[in-house]
C-alpha cells in the first residue's frame, strides 16, 4: 500500500495580516493585488528593517572603522553569506546589483571586454525572453560579430525542445534563458538545458527573476554558470539584484564599471583590481536594500514550499478554469509547468481598456507587451491582460477578478 502525506495548507490569513498594502482600499473598493509579476507587496519585516538601517545603522560600508560603519558592513555582509548559503553559493560567488537588468548587462559586458566570445559565436535566447536578457546580448553580439539564435516556442507557450538540442553546437557561447516566462508563466527545463550547454562547452545564464518569489532555486542542482535576480520581484525592496557566478568564472572576467571599492590600488600608471565580489561593486551599494535582500528571503522561506506551491497552483487552475469559460477569451500561454500567471486576449475588446475597468474595481493587473515584443509577434499580437498570482492572493480574490472581468468585458462590447 502506497500512503501519500498531506500537505498542510498555507495561512493565507496570516501571511496577509503581515502585508500592510493588502489591507487598503483602490477607489473606495479592497485592493485585489494581482500584477506580483511586476512587483510583489512588501511584508511589514522587510519595511521595518529598512527603517530599522536607516533610524539606527546608516553608516557607509567597507569605507570606516568606525563602529555604524563597522556594523552597517557587518550586516551587508552577513546578508551576502545568508543569500550565499541560500543558493547553495560562496560568498564570493554573490554580487549585489540594481536588479536582474543590471546582473545581466554585467555577464555580457565583462564577457566581451575580457574577449570570452569569438566572432562568429552563437548567443543562444529564446522567444519567452524578457527584453532584459535579449537586448544585452544583441549589443554585445553587433559589437562583436556574434549571432544570435533564437529557440522557438510552441503554440502552448513552451519552449520547443527538439528545436533547442538542435540549436546548440559547437558554435554555441552562452545560452541564456528565463527559468520562468514573465509574459505567460512557463516554467522551462532550465537544468536540462544548462547541461546541453555545458556538453558543447557553452557558458549559461538563467534569468531567475520571475523564479525567485515562488520557489527555492539551488545553483548546484541548477549548474548554471550565472543566475540572476532582482529582490522586489521577491518581496524585497527595488533597485537592488543578485547576480550569481561561478568564482572561477568571474576572478577571470574584467570589472564592469571603475569606481571605488572596486579597485585594489590606485596608481595614474596602474590600477589593480579588488578581489571578489567587491571587483564587480564599484561605488556605494544600496546598503539598506543588500541587507533586507536577506530579510525578505527570509520571510519568504518561513513558509513551507510545498505548501506555496500548492497554494499558487489552486490559485492558478481556478483562474483558468474561470477565464477560459469566458467567451471570446483566449489563455495565451497553457504550459505544463507554469508558474500562477494567467495571461489572455479578448476578442473585440482592448487589454488597456479591461486594465481600467479593472481598477475601477481595485483589481490590479498589467498590460502591454510585458517587455517582451518578440513573444508577443510569435503569437500575433501587441499584447495581452496579466493577472500574476503570489502566496498571499486568495481563491475569492480569484473569482471576484473573473466575475468583474466577466462584467467588464460585457460592458466593453
Ligand atoms: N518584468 C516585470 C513584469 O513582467 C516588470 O511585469
Amino acid at each position: 500500500m502506497t500512503s501519500t502525506t498531506a500537505i498542510s495548507p498555507l495561512h493565507v490569513g496570516h501571511i496577509r495580516s503581515q502585508i500592510p498594502i493588502l489591507s487598503r482600499e483602490i477607489k473606495g473598493k479592497p485592493l485585489v493585488y494581482l500584477d506580483n509579476a511586476a512587483t510583489t507587496q512588501k511584508p511589514q519585516c522587510v519595511v521595518d528593517a529598512l527603517c530599522h538601517y536607516y533610524l539606527q545603522a546608516n553608516a557607509n560600508v567597507h569605507r570606516g572603522i568606525h563602529t555604524l560603519s563597522e556594523e552597517a558592513t557587518h550586516a551587508m555582509e552577513q546578508s551576502r553569506h545568508f543569500l550565499a548559503d541560500y543558493l547553495g553559493a560562496l560568498p564570493e560567488e554573490i554580487i549585489f546589483t540594481k536588479g536582474t537588468t543590471e546582473a545581466i548587462n554585467l555577464v555580457a559586458s565583462s564577457l566581451a571586454k575580457g574577449k570570452w566570445f569569438r566572432p562568429g559565436g552563437q548567443i543562444l535566447l529564446s522567444y519567452l525572453e524578457h527584453h532584459a536578457n535579449i537586448v544585452p546580448w544583441q549589443m554585445v553580439a553587433e559589437q562583436h560579430g556574434l549571432e544570435i539564435k533564437v529557440i522557438p516556442v510552441t503554440d502552448q507557450g513552451e519552449l520547443d525542445l527538439a528545436a533547442c538540442r538542435a540549436l546548440i553546437s559547437p558554435n554555441t557561447q552562452m545560452v541564456a534563458l528565463g527559468h520562468t516566462s514573465n509574459a505567460l508563466g512557463t516554467v522551462n527545463p532550465v537544468r536540462e538545458i544548462v547541461a546541453w550547454a555545458r556538453e558543447v562547452g557553452a557558458l549559461s545564464l538563467v534569468d531567475g527573476a520571475q523564479a525567485m518569489g515562488h520557489t527555492r532555486v539551488n545553483m548546484t542542482q541548477l549548474g548554471a554558470d550565472f543566475f540572476a535576480f532582482s529582490a522586489h520581484k521577491a518581496f524585497g525592496p527595488t533597485g537592488v539584484g543578485v547576480l550569481y557566478g561561478r568564482a572561477n568564472l568571474l576572478d577571470r572576467m574584467p570589472p564592469y564599471q571603475g569606481g571605488g571599492e572596486m579597485i585594489t590600488e590606485v596608481r595614474f600608471e596602474k590600477t589593480t583590481y579588488n578581489t571578489l565580489p567587491f571587483k564587480f561593486e564599484a561605488g556605494t551599494p544600496h546598503i539598506s536594500g543588500n541587507i533586507v535582500a536577506a530579510e525578505a528571503v527570509k520571510w519568504f522561506t518561513a513558509h513551507a514550499p510545498e505548501a506555496v506551491a500548492q497554494h499558487e497552483q489552486q490559485l492558478l487552475q481556478r483562474a483558468t478554469h474561470r477565464l477560459e469559460a469566458i467567451d471570446g477569451l483566449r489563455i495565451i500561454g497553457q504550459a505544463k509547468h507554469k508558474a500562477p500567471v494567467v495571461s489572455f486576449v479578448v476578442e473585440g475588446v482592448h487589454h488597456h481598456d479591461l486594465a481600467i475597468m479593472l481598477d475601477i474595481e481595485g483589481i490590479a493587473v498589467r498590460t502591454g507587451h510585458h517587455c517582451t515584443q518578440p513573444l508577443m509577434e510569435r503569437f500575433g499580437i501587441t499584447g495581452t491582460t496579466r493577472a500574476s498570482f503570489s502566496l498571499y492572493n486568495t481563491l475569492d480574490e480569484v473569482d471576484f477578478f473573473a466575475d468583474m472581468l466577466k462584467r467588464a468585458i460585457n460592458k466593453l462590447r
